[in-house]
């Protein structure tokens, strides 16, 4: 590990003042358009920082001791060369995961990733589970089978510890989540549940007539965490989600910039995806949080702040990292 990032990490833990992670979109291309993502899409390749530029991008995230760093986009596998990234990164001892709809993956990479020390794996979109979803959520009926499909690939050749299925929960597909928690019960796999964010879509905004059904299902979720192994997200991050699905703020602290920054495909650098304004590498590592933000529940800010100010979230996360 490196140094600074475990100086950092101590930091983080007692004073809260220090990033350790980041999300990078490596591209804001994409070869879907699913209907809760407003990914706005900057399609010029040339906007995209080259594998050079990357190389500089890792030696300074390096220096200032970020050491877990989540690709993400638009969807990172329409990068031909997102592999020579991850290699770049771990080449830097800076670990890496990379969020996916497992849709451009090829073989060799596949082949390429298990080698690769310091890859910590995918995280995988997994949000419908029948057909008439599957249509709504990507115009196309047939195409949760064939992500299950990969899934089912990926984790015979990649081991199952380095994937992590993602699902977020709407009001397309809240009757289906019994379903994918069984699939990944049953298949031995991790799976982290993200609330939708509605952003002023109404399709996307649960009713108060669905509100019994969330309190339902979230009960229901936070009494399989207690007894399994198998949801990746702390209880405290799940009981949060519940309130926030029907309209309720997280009141989490939010410690954009201090404990997190976020990357566009640019190199533009900010404390969060809200305010990608810095000038390209002068970050400022405190937060510029304005105190009227709408508020997010993005799992890799809350779930970062859960774990470094709650100390049940802290033992709840270390207990998940003891195989079963
Ligand atoms: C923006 S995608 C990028 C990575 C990749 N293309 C994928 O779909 O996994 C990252 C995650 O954000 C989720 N997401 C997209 N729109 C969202 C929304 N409105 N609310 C919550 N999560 C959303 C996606 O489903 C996905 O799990
Ligand atoms: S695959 Fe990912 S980035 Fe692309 S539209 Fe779907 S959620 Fe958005
Ligand atoms: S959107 Fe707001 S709450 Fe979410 S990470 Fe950014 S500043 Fe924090």
């Amino acid at each position: 590990m490196n140094l600074k990032y475990l100086l950092n990490l101590i930091s983080a833990l007692l004073l809260k003042n220090k990033p350790v992670f980041a999300h990078y979109a490596v591209t804001h291309r994409c070869n879907l358009k699913c209907a809760i993502c407003n990914n706005g899409c900057i399609c010029n390749p040339e906007n995209e920082l080259n594998l050079e530029e990357i190389n500089s991008l890792a030696r300074f995230l390096k220096k200032r001791g970020i050491g877990l760093v989540s690709f993400g986009g638009g969807e990172p596998f329409m990068r031909s060369d997102i592999i020579d990234i991850v290699k770049i990164f771990a080449k830097n001892k800076i670990k890496t995961q990379i969020l996916t709809n497992t849709l451009n993956i090829s073989d060799n990479q596949i082949n390429q990733m298990l080698k690769i020390k310091y890859f910590n794996g995918l995280s995988i979109s997994l949000h419908t589970f029948s057909e008439k979803t599957s249509l709504e959520f990507y115009n196309d009926k047939n195409l949760f089978k064939k992500i299950l499909e990969n899934i089912n690939n990926l984790s015979i050749f990649l081991k199952k510890n380095k994937i992590l299925l993602n699902t977020v929960i709407s009001p397309l597909n809240i009757d289906e989540i019994y379903d994918i928690a069984a699939f990944a019960k049953t298949n031995n796999l991790k799976i982290s549940f993200l609330p939708i964010e509605a952003n002023n879509n109404i399709a996307l905004k649960f009713k108060e007539s669905d509100f019994k059904k969330i309190d339902t299902l979230y009960d229901f979720l936070i009494a399989e965490n207690k007894k399994y192994n198998y949801i990746f997200n702390s209880s405290q991050f799940l009981e949060m989600s519940k309130r926030y699905q029907k309209g309720i703020q997280s009141q989490q602290h939010c410690h954009a910039g201090k404990l997190y920054i976020s990357i566009n495909p640019d190199g533009n650098i900010a404390p969060c995806h809200k305010y990608h304004t810095h000038v390209r590498n002068k970050f400022n590592p405190i937060s510029n949080k304005d105190k009227n933000c709408a508020d997010c529940m993005r799992p890799c800010w809350i779930e970062i702040s859960n774990f470094f100010t709650n100390k049940k979230s802290f033992f709840e996360r270390i207990k998940k990292f003891i195989p079963n």
